[in-house]
């Protein structure tokens, strides 16, 4: 039985890289991928032999084809895909750049279409493969997210879209729509305006990059075999919707 290869787009930290460690623990051999190299690097080398970093701007067409390449040659397969990198660029629209639309589509959406143009042809030959887009719950719609809301929303469509057209070539697609998750950007928020985001949880606790990649981790097992074209939410209970 060959190992299977995983590969984690924004693996460098917070969320991309405990994927990586934990598609490594569940015995794939993991490469990942970033625009930071030193940190890229260093997120590899913590999380072991089985991993390796190769760098690349998902949002360049040229690069995400050289690194599927390069991943093809090293070990002949992609069996997961987790298209993670992603960016903010928040504020109202009335005071929204049409630069900063563009990127935060370009990197969140456009990227992980890139890789899965890249990756879609390789899982069909071998008939096996399993992508996964990491969303987030802000694409149901967060006030100062007219870029970010809409390139998450894409990304869910894209998901089962994907789903359709790979079904029968036994690739299954799947998205996570993360909610507050406990990173340093939940960190740096001022002292009484997180208290009042944990409030709004349901569960009135923060999620931890280890939660999503649970997530993750289950819709890679190969013995998720019926499960595509789907969102799983890993948010607390915060897309349910009603009021406090
Ligand atoms: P982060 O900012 O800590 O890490 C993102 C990683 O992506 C960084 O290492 C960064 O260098 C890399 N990256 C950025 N642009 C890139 C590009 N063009 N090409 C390749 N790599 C690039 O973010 P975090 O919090 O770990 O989020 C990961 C994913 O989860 C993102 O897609 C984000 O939108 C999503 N998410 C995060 C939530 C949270 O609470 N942290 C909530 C919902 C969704």
């Amino acid at each position: 039985m060959h190992p299977r290869i995983a590969l984690v787009t924004g693996a460098a930290r917070g969320i991309g890289r405990a994927i990586a460690q934990r598609l490594a623990a569940d015995g794939c051999r993991v490469v990942l991928t970033d625009t930071d190299e030193g940190a890229g690097r260093e997120a590899a080398e913590a999380t072991g032999s089985a991993a390796e970093f190769l760098p690349c701007d998902v949002a360049d067409e040229t690069q995400v084809r050289a690194l599927c390449h390069t991943v093809q040659q090293r070990h002949g397969r992609i069996d997961v895909l987790v298209n993670n990198a992603g960016i903010t660029r928040d504020a109202v629209i009335w005071k929204m750049s049409s630069a900063d639309f563009d990127r935060v589509i370009a990197v969140n959406l456009k990227g992980a279409w890139l890789l899965c143009r890249e990756v879609a042809p390789v899982m069909r030959a071998q008939n096996d493969g399993r992508i996964i887009n990491i969303a987030s719950r802000g694409w149901l719609g967060n006030f100062g997210q007219s870029n970010y809301g809409p390139s998450k929303g894409g990304l869910v469509s894209l998901t089962r879209v994907l789903a359709l057209e790979l079904g029968r070539h036994n690739v299954l697609v799947n998205a996570v729509a993360p909610g507050a998750i406990d990173t340093p950007m939940l960190q740096a928020m001022e002292p009484a305006a997180r208290e009042r985001l944990r409030e709004a949880q349901p569960t009135r606790c923060f999620g931890e990059p280890g939660d999503v990649a649970h997530a993750v981790s289950f819709l890679a097992d190969p013995r998720t075999r019926f499960i595509t074209g789907q969102t799983i939410y890993v948010d607390g209970g915060k897309s349910i919707g009603a009021g406090v």
